[in-house]
């Protein structure tokens, strides 16, 4: 079946689950994982430059035998001459355009002239060599200079977010809100990868339990919930399963007013993507997120004996430089008033 779409600020319709082919996979071959990724069902797969595999992303794609059409291929600008950059993705695809271009991030932009940049970014669209065209990365500032020019908006900003950041972005999501660019969450499994046993491990345990689902697929419905595209990864057919689940699941439930087999939903916005999550429960993961990721035990200083050590250490060398030099001006002076 299709992932359901939601629908950009400049009308195209992107599926809101991709598979992505950066973090684990930069620099390796990834054909059969891609391979693997479009026949499970994904029709979303999120690649960059900098990744250093598009070659290996076309070839899946070319393997795959679907149509061009059936496939939503993003790509990033890694820096450098935008056209010449937007290019070589296209070569290394195999692709005569792209469904979506994104910045890769702020530190790309030469000279920090993102006006420029953006300009470029329009022309790439208006030559037909992306249906739209986004940002990724982009904290509140950069953001305000693009729509300060007047001109297109981004249709995505890519960014790290998972329960625990989500209140740290704030801004930059209520900004995108306002101006309908839609937020792409990479890393959303990092309460499960990167942050374990922290306060939203018995919350999402719960919901899993009442979903019969897994932590993973609550994580995704928590982001679905916010209207966010989810981009995530994996090498194994039972991962890639669950994830697509994350849809099949919400598919099937029929007390669900949003819910079509066909996936062809007519909804009052783009916010139709509410999970079978309860509300309650959406806010019950944002206030254990909120409290932040657990503090691993080794970097409090005093489960770490060694680092007390060093930082006494530090104290102790600042403390007895301090001391000479009050000493030796007090010297001084006192020789000063010897001399008078
Ligand atoms: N724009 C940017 O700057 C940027 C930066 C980073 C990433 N991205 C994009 O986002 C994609 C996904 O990034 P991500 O890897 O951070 O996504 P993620 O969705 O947070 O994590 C995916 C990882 O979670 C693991 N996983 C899944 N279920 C698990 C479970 N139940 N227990 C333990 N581990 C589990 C998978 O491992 P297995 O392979 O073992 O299943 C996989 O490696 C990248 O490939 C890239 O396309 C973009």
């Amino acid at each position: 079946m299709a992932v359901p779409t939601t629908t950009l600020n400049d009308g195209n319709e992107i599926p809101v689950l991709a598979f992505g082919t950066g973090s684990k996979f930069k620099g390796k071959d990834v054909t059969d994982v891609v391979e693997q990724a479009l026949e499970a069902g994904f029709s979303h797969i999120d690649s960059a430059a900098i990744y250093a595999n598009e070659q290996y992303v076309g070839a899946a794609i070319h393997e795959s035998g679907l149509a061009r059409q059936d496939i939503w291929i993003t790509t990033k600008y890694d820096g450098g001459d935008p056209l010449d950059a937007v290019h070589t993705s296209l070569r290394k695809l195999g692709v005569r355009y792209l469904d979506l271009y994104l910045i890769h991030s702020p530190f790309l932009i030469g000279n920090g002239d993102i006006e420029s940049l953006w300009d470029n970014m329009i022309k790439i669209r208006g030559a037909g060599l992306t249906r739209s065209i986004g940002v990724s990365n982009f904290t509140i500032g950069w953001l305000q200079r693009i729509v300060k020019t007047g001109k297109v908006v981004p249709a995505v900003n890519q960014i790290h977010l998972h329960p625990y950041n989500y209140a740290s972005w704030k801004d930059v999501l209520e900004f995108c809100a306002k101006h309908d660019i839609v937020t792409e969450a990479y890393g959303c499994l990092a309460p499960i990868t990167t942050y374990p046993d922290g306060p939203l491990d018995p919350v999402l345990a719960a919901i899993a339990h009442r979903i019969g689902g897994s932590p993973a697929q609550v994580i995704f419905k928590w982001a679905h919930a916010k209207g966010f595209v989810v981009v995530t990864t994996t090498a194994r057919r039972t991962h890639l399963d669950d994830y697509l689940r994350v849809i099949h699941l919400r598919v099937s439930l029929p007390r669900s007013p949003f819910i079509s087999v066909s996936a062809d939903v007519v909804t009052p916005d783009r916010f139709f993507f509410v999970a079978d999550l309860t509300p309650e429960e959406v806010a019950t993961i944002d206030k254990a997120g909120a409290q932040g990721p657990p503090v691993p035990a080794q970097s409090t200083i005093l489960s770490c004996p060694k680092q007390l050590h060093a930082y006494l250490r530090i104290a102790l060398g600042i403390f007895v430089i301090l001391f000479a030099i009050v000493l030796c001006r007090r010297l001084v002076s006192l020789a000063l008033s010897c001399m008078h």
